[in-house]
């Protein structure tokens, strides 16, 4: 299928006054041809296929800036506990037994989620990323991968050669779908010669790096006590940052550490259940966007979420922040734009993100023909506040067809999720 028509409501997610209410969009192999109002199409377009959908509404893809993929094994495993003992006597004994296989299947999981709740591209950090790089091959998906690396750990040299070895092997594969970054979880498990080997190698590849920074306050307190200094200040210290940087989480910041990451261009990944649920707190998005800096959306891992819904994220991080700061903060536009625009930013994508003619065609359709959509005062008041992952009709990646009429065609869902299940519960068995 080389050319396409849909016609749609259209929310190009251009600019806050965009919105084609009669709409159609040209899509030429894996790109946006034209983007418009009813006519708009250029008359020599004659296309393959029609998708007419005038009770749907199209958008960008939803971008998840931060997650964990495999982790959906972990799904309501151990919850309502302190962070912990959640993590030492239940997340990391259940992840030493996962095998590669498991992997593989935790994130064809994931990727099934993603897939019906309009996630089109993902950050993920995890271990065997050959196999998380096969599952999203499949899915037809966009993702940046980063092998997770614990430079503390008795595997952090294998762990290193590793993620070097995933850059040769997948950054640019599937026509550009994959990207690689590196991966080191955090300042207070990888030591400063560590980190500072990490960002030697990430540039001579000339790829990015993806860190959780400043989760919670146990770790602004370790990295005081170890260094004298906030996790921001010591990464910008050791040279860390000043390429292409995604931060996850930032939830406690100091004004010195929000200049320094917005000096050195440092992009933010948000996610505010992950931190409602671990209690870890409320991160500053307002300051932090109003002093310029790209804030993504992410979900964090399915064990600390316990979906990978960014539509609920949305919504999530919308509430937050007025909880937090007053009820204008983070209006619906806004949170949109994180989902999808800054998504992009985020990840380094400069032609995903938005409708617009030469972007790349990656959207979904969202069924606004449904009672909670009645009436239609506000479209970007819909999609940031009332919709959920089982709305979304259609996904189109790369203009590929990945999922139609909630059918996903790439992956054999049924047969996941009994994989996911027969996997979960063996190594749930083999720990009691
Ligand atoms: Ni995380």
């Amino acid at each position: 299928m080389s050319k396409i028509l849909i016609k749609a409501m259209v929310l190009p997610m251009t600019g806050p006054d965009v919105f084609y209410s009669r709409g159609e969009i040209c899509i030429e192999e894996d790109r946006i041809l034209s983007v418009g109002e009813e006519g708009s199409a250029p008359g020599n377009f004659v296309p393959d296929r029609i998708l007419n959908l005038p009770n749907d509404v199209v958008m960008p893809g939803l971008i998840n800036t931060h997650t964990h993929a495999a982790m959906t094994l972990l799904r309501s495993y151990a919850d309502d506990l302190p962070l912990m003992p959640w993590l030492h006597d239940k997340v990391w004994p259940f992840e030493d037994k996962m095998t590669e296989q498991d992997i593989y299947w935790g994130t064809a999981l994931a990727l099934c989620e993603m897939i019906h709740s309009g996630t089109t591209t993902m950050l993920d950090m995890y271990a065997s990323m050959d196999q998380v790089a096969e599952a999203v091959l499949q899915a037809g998906t966009r993702a940046v991968l980063s092998r997770g690396l614990i430079g503390n750990a008795p595997n952090g040299e294998r762990a290193l050669q590793e993620c070097i070895d995933l850059v040769q092997q997948y950054h640019g594969a599937g026509g550009g779908r994959l990207k690689v970054m590196f991966g080191p979880h955090a300042p207070y498990t990888c030591s400063g010669e560590y980190l500072r080997r990490v960002k030697a190698e990430a540039d001579r590849l000339g790829v990015g790096i993806h860190i959780h920074v400043a989760e919670t306050l146990d770790e602004i307190a370790m990295l005081k006590e170890q260094y004298g200094k906030t996790p921001v200040e010591w990464l910008d210290e050791l040279g860390l940052f000043g390429g292409h940087v995604v931060a996850a989480h930032c939830v406690h910041l100091t004004p010195n550490d929000m200049e320094i990451l917005a000096r050195r261009h440092v992009c933010v990944a948000h996610n505010p259940e992950s931190n409602m649920k671990l209690n870890s707190g409320t991160a500053p998005i307002i300051e932090l966007r109003h002093r310029g800096i790209v804030v993504g959306l992410g979900t964090d891992g399915a064990s600390s979420n316990n979906n990978l819904d960014l539509f609920g994220e949305m919504r999530s991080a919308a509430f937050q922040q007025k909880l937090q700061v007053d009820s204008t903060a983070l209006p619906a536009y806004q949170v949109l734009e994180m989902a999808t625009v800054n998504g992009a930013q985020t990840l380094g994508f400069e032609d995903v993100g938005m409708l617009a003619p030469g972007f790349k065609a990656d959207l979904i359709t969202v069924d606004l023909d449904q009672p909670h959509f009645y009436p239609r005062f506000s479209i970007p008041a819909h999609l940031a506040y009332v919709a959920h992952a089982g709305d979304v009709r259609t996904m189109m990646v790369d203009g590929r067809i990945l999922m139609e009429e909630r059918k996903i065609l790439t992956l054999d869902v049924h047969r996941v999720c009994q994989e996911a299940e027969t996997r979960a519960k063996r190594i749930a068995a083999e720990l009691n």
